[in-house]
């Protein structure tokens, strides 16, 4: 592993907005709509936690996605996925669920529990322009196949995207190289990983709490806060007590212009506009 010489500073500490979505989930949104051109090509990144049925037993029923990848980290519970092309999976115990909707399917999301514990994550990665309308892909990645890496004493990391050491993650995007990495510290401990310049990144801690230090500092990130990093520096420095779990998010940002109509993604009106049609005439999956 690089060394890092030049750690990230945090830009700013991000609160993410309690809202509801499917048919009444209730959830976390850490990335929102105002923070798409200062993240891209991240979209949207949705934090889901909750022991009361009442909070997800109402899913996500049927509804249709164009223009983007979601990729769902499911830490626990057991999540169904089905969509109009045939697909079909379980997501449990921290698999992942990794969707190119390309240019149109429907899907639905549904908790296949009444009870217990529902806890994870669903981001939106946006495609680069000329693959907003590609044939639709979808991959379920069971824990098992994801690689985990222990860079320094007391740290854990699992790799969804990106690489971390030599272990390169299941997903894989040419455009957005993103990086996708759930560091657990399990002794006091310090992690520190290289990200290319100009790739913007984030952490978003969901157990304890982390400090990320740079050159400007010690910067805590408490938990279910988002520390927004800032692009200069070669990547990152993370130091946290045991218990404490954090999401590395990174990527390199597509600079095309962003254009959204609720679940659809594109780069003009228009092409929402054909969008909303292409779904009302029966056209998407
Ligand atoms: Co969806």
């Amino acid at each position: 592993m690089s060394a890092v010489h030049r750690p990230r500073r945090v830009e700013r500490l991000v609160r993410g907005q309690a809202t509801q979505d499917g048919a009444g989930v209730r959830l976390t949104r850490v990335l929102t709509h105002d923070l798409q051109q200062r993240l891209d090509p991240f979209l949207m990144l949705d934090a889901f936690g909750s022991d009361s049925a009442d909070d997800y037993i109402a899913g996500f029923p049927d509804h249709p996605h164009r223009g983007f990848e979601t990729v769902t980290y499911m830490l626990q519970g057991r999540m169904r996925h089905r969509d109009s092309r045939g697909n079909e999976g379980l997501l449990q115990n921290g698999d992942v669920q990794w969707m190119t909707a390309g240019r149109g399917l429907i899907h639905s999301e549904m908790p296949e529990q009444e009870e217990g514990v529902m806890e994870g994550f669903q981001l939106w990665l946006n495609l680069p322009s000329h693959l907003k309308l590609c044939e639709p892909r979808y991959q379920d990645i069971p824990n098992t196949a994801l690689p985990k890496v222990q860079p320094s004493a007391g740290v854990e990391v699992t790799v969804i995207a990106g690489a971390v050491e030599d272990k390169a993650g299941p997903i894989q995007s040419e455009h957005t190289q993103p990086a996708f990495w759930d560091v657990r510290f399990t002794a006091d401990g310090t992690f520190e990983h290289p990200i290319a310049e100009g790739h913007h990144a984030f952490v978003y801690v969901y157990r304890g709490s982390v400090t990320v230090l740079s050159d400007a500092g010690a910067q805590e990130v408490p938990r279910e806060r988002m520390g927004l990093l800032d692009n200069a520096g070669d990547g990152l420095r993370l130091s946290a007590k045991a218990g404490a779990q954090a999401i590395v998010l990174a990527g390199k940002p597509l600079h095309e212009p962003i254009a959204q109509y609720g679940p659809f993604v594109m780069n003009t009106r228009e092409q929402l506009m054909q969008a909303v049609e292409d779904f009302r005439a029966g056209r998407m999956g």
